[in-house]
């Protein structure tokens, strides 16, 4: 299982800090929260911001856009140095676009999708995805309860990329902690975003290690 600590749940006047803890504990991603008031009513992380947090760590960036359009900023997001991007289904206007101009410039290609969005949905867009971020929680806030019916959509998306041959990444994104992340392995999950179960805890780089172990059991 990887993990991909959120820097959302960080103490966000000291981001440094909060890549040593990935670093540290051999996280496999950090991940990072854009969101830009529209597509969710929170404002985060810009493109100044990626370009400094990529200056400061050498783990891949996993950039999860949570804004509307995104295709508009696309190759500032990638030129400021993220390894991964997912955009929202519910967001873009043209998916296969869209992956395949990731892709092209060697990053790794995501789509994300809400709580209420179907696995379904995405049967056509296989081929062309690396990665899909399946939201456990309604995006836009760190700190929320795991939605138990995502384990389900795991189990599906995970049968749909079997049957399509294709090879795709399932990433869970919201409430994933100690308590859940054994049974999301279970359920065909390959990656994990974790923020407040890491940033809260009396030992952030301990819990990432501990949530890695959970998986394998
Ligand atoms: C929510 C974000 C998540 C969030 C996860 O919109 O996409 O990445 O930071 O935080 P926790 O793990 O606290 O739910
Ligand atoms: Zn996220």
């Amino acid at each position: 299982m990887l993990i991909a600590p959120s820097i959302l749940a960080a103490d966000l006047a000291d981001l440094k800090a909060a890549l040593e803890v990935c670093a540290s504990a051999e996280a496999d991603l950090v991940h990072v929260d854009v969101m830009d008031g529209h597509f969710v009513p929170n404002l985060t992380f810009g493109i100044p911001v990626l370009r400094d947090l990529a200056r400061h760590t050498s783990l891949p960036l996993d950039v999860h856009l949570m804004v509307e359009q995104p295709e508009r900023l696309l190759d500032e997001y990638l030129d400021a140095g993220a390894s991964r991007v997912a955009v929202h289904w519910e967001a873009v206007s043209h998916l296969d676009g869209t992956l395949a101009r990731i892709r092209r410039r060697g990053a790794k290609a995501g789509v994300a999708i809400n709580p209420a969005t179907p696995v379904e949905l995405l049967v056509d867009a296989l081929h062309a995805l690396d990665f899909v971020l399946v939201m456990s929680v309604n995006p836009g806030f760190s700190g929320q309860t795991f939605l138990s019916r995502s384990l389900d959509k795991v189990r599906r998306l995970r049968a749909l990329i079997a049957t399509s041959g294709a090879t795709v990444e399932i990433e869970v994104d919201g409430g994933v902690g100690p308590t859940n992340v054994a049974a999301l392995a279970q359920a065909g999950a390959d990656s994990v975003v974790v923020g407040s179960a890491v940033f809260q805890s009396a030992d952030p780089p301990a819990t990432i290690r501990e949530l890695r172990r959970l998986a394998a059991t």
